[in-house]
């Protein structure tokens, strides 16, 4: 595996694969790997000869400064799982590669009102950097595929709006959930909660679980009421619980007649803030 840290190198060896004529797949990332993005780089390696993937904590996207501050940073470790399973180039550039011109350059993107709720509401501007930075890597690498995962249901959506509205010449390819034994989502921010809490947070998917069971016999706001309710429960402190329209993620009202419903829960635990969905319907 190379490892990239400037745009000129990375450009360097994609462009000599580019010269070879092999399709190149793209994993972005923020570094503290786990098996959710080990998976996404799998399916990369299975369906491009070049994979490349970016570590990069982007400052733009973090509203809070404090997460932003503890998000782990693990290169050795993340290397050493990237090459076995298919990493071809690891990008790894500071901030002022990526951002040349200032972090405020690129930050506004058209995100078509997809940020206006759950995410978008408890999280400001999130969505804004995601997808400055997003747009910025792809204008870098050029991947011919994109690999994101559905556990940021809201963020690959918005990414599906912003490749389809500018005409970036990428496919994007969503990737399912990885979960650890108990149902809990994997993600680089559980290594920041207490055993104990971690071993319980299989309530969420639990929780979830039981709204996909109901979902044809009771009301989406009675849904949503009991989820909430049965999430707060401490050490959970849910921040919402929303059915929505997998599409605009626009709040479903009726079940029936929405053929692309989602449900999406953020809770805080440990004074992390866990995100997790569930796909209920998709026709
Ligand atoms: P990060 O949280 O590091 O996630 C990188 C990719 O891995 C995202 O597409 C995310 O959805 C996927 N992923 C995370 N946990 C997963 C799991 N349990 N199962 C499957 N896929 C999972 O998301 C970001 O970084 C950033 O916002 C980024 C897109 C890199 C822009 O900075």
């Amino acid at each position: 595996m190379k490892i990239a840290e400037t745009v000129s190198e990375l450009r360097h060896l994609t462009d000599l694969a580019r010269k070879s004529g092999k399709k190149i797949g793209f994993v972005p990332t923020m570094g503290a790997l786990h098996e959710g993005h080990i998976s996404l780089v799998k399916k990369a390696k299975r369906q491009n000869p070049v994979v490349v993937v970016s570590i990069f904590v982007n400052p733009t996207q973090f509203n809070d400064k404090k997460d932003l501050e503890k998000y782990p940073r693990t290169l050795e470790a993340d290397s050493k799982l990237l090459a076995p399973a298919g990493a071809d180039i690891l990008f790894f550039p500071s901030v002022s590669e990526v951002y040349p011109d200032g972090q405020d350059k690129g930050a506004d993107i058209d995100l078509g009102g997809l940020d206006k709720h759950m995410e978008g509401a408890f999280r400001p501007g999130h969505f804004k950097g995601m997808a400055q930075v997003v747009k910025r890597l792809l204008d870098i690498v050029t991947p011919d595929r994109l690999y994101m995962g559905q556990k940021d249901f809201q963020q690959f959506t918005i990414v599906a709006h912003m490749i389809r509205s500018l005409g970036i010449n990428t496919q994007l390819v969503v990737c399912p959930i990885k979960r650890e034994h108990n149902g809990l989502a994997m993600s680089s921010r559980n290594e920041r909660l207490s055993a104990e809490t971690r071993g319980k947070a299989g309530i969420i998917n639990r929780v979830m679980k039981a709204v996909k069971r109901d979902m044809y016999s009771k009301q989406v706001a009675d849904l949503e009421k009991y989820a909430m309710k049965r999430l707060t429960v401490a050490p959970f402190e849910p921040e919402y619980f929303s059915i929505v329209d997998g599409y605009t993620l626009n709040p479903v009202t009726d079940m029936d007649k929405t053929p692309y419903v989602v449900a999406c829960v953020a809770v805080w635990a440990d004074g992390v803030r866990l995100i997790d969905n569930m796909i209920l319907r998709k026709e």
